[in-house]
């Protein structure tokens, strides 16, 4: 199928698409980056099976809009891709910023009763949300909803890792979103999680030809594990990012970049070499009546005695 995007010659129709589908917008005096705009943001949002998927990485200070990158990213693929799967691995222990959307756009799935739901705008008391349960990674597949955020609990974060590994052999489009990737891939591990973190960058060497888009942030780069970090293609430099030793943005413009928590934070958005400068400018703001957390809480054995 070809991208539609891709006839687009008009660079004022292409703004309006990135504004309406990204929610990002392109400052009017950066010229010269018209080309690579159309082409960086265009890799991102193409669905060319020679192409191919991307993996992208968002880096920035606490606070700059990581997950809001993510969470823009996740609204434009509901809008543009309504008949593909949306998986979303969030923190647990933090609120889930999912809820920033709106409830009608996300639904919870959970691999087992350990996990937990809790209402901090009241409390912490533990809640109740609808949630679908999964036995395994097919039950999940087969349950995971069209047109919403699939929020998938595993009891172990980094599971995340054999459910991208077996996306592969579904032979469809799907779209993977993963706050805070260094708490799946951290630098430095060892033991079975280096082992897993091998397969790991397998796994994503596979995923442009699987179809599957995976989208992910770290506060810096240094805290991830170094066989993902040379897997990224796409990256999002947002302010008080560190320049990563692959990228040509010099720090020097990224320590330049623009916060404003109106109008929306600027970042680099950089494909191999190519980048553009763009403005975030849909703000996900916490509602102070949905925070929810999720916490894993193994449940007690029961005691078991003979008589
Ligand atoms: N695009 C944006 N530009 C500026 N501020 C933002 C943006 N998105 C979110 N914010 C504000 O910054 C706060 C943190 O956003 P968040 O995405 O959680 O940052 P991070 O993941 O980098 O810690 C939000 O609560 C919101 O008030
Ligand atoms: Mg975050």
């Amino acid at each position: 199928m070809k991208n539609n995007i891709e006839n687009k010659t008009d660079c004022e129709k292409w703004e309006s698409i990135i504004d309406k589908k990204f929610g990002w917008l392109k400052k009017d005096n950066d010229k010269p980056t018209i080309d690579y705009t159309k082409s960086v943001l265009g890799r991102m949002e193409e669905h060319e099976p020679d192409h191919g998927a991307v993996f992208c990485l968002a880096m920035g200070a606490p606070g700059s809009g990581k997950t809001g990158a993510l969470l823009s990213c996740m609204e434009r693929t509901l809008t543009s891709f309504p008949k593909e799967k949306v998986f979303f691995n969030e923190c647990f222990n933090t609120p889930l910023q999912v809820c920033k959307m709106g409830k009608e756009k996300y639904q919870f799935m959970t691999e087992s009763d350990d996990i937990q739901f809790f209402d901090r705008a009241h409390g912490g008391k533990q809640i109740f949300p609808d949630v679908t349960p999964f036995t395994d990674f097919e039950d999940c597949y087969k349950k995971a909803k069209l047109g919403v955020v699939n929020v998938i609990f595993f009891k172990d974060r980094k599971k995340m890792i054999e459910f991208i590994g077996y996306l592969r052999d579904t032979c469809s489009w799907n779209h993977v979103f993963i706050d805070e990737l260094a708490e799946v891939a951290p630098a430095f591990a060892s033991g079975d999680d280096w082992k897993r973190i091998e397969k790991f960058s397998f796994i994503l060497k596979d995923i442009r030809k699987a179809w599957i888009n995976v989208y992910s942030n770290v506060q810096s780069i240094s805290d991830l594990d170094s066989r993902v970090r040379s897997k990224i293609m796409v990256r999002i430099f947002l302010p008080g990012s560190a320049k990563d030793k692959h990228s040509r943005i010099l720090q020097k413009a990224i320590d330049n970049l623009r916060e404003d928590k109106i109008n929306g934070n600027e970042g680099y958005i950089e494909y191999f070499s190519r980048f553009c400068k763009t403005r975030f400018n849909k703000i996900y703001k916490p509602d102070p009546e949905n925070l929810i957390d999720a916490r894993v809480i193994e449940k007690k054995q029961e005691k078991i005695t003979n008589g």
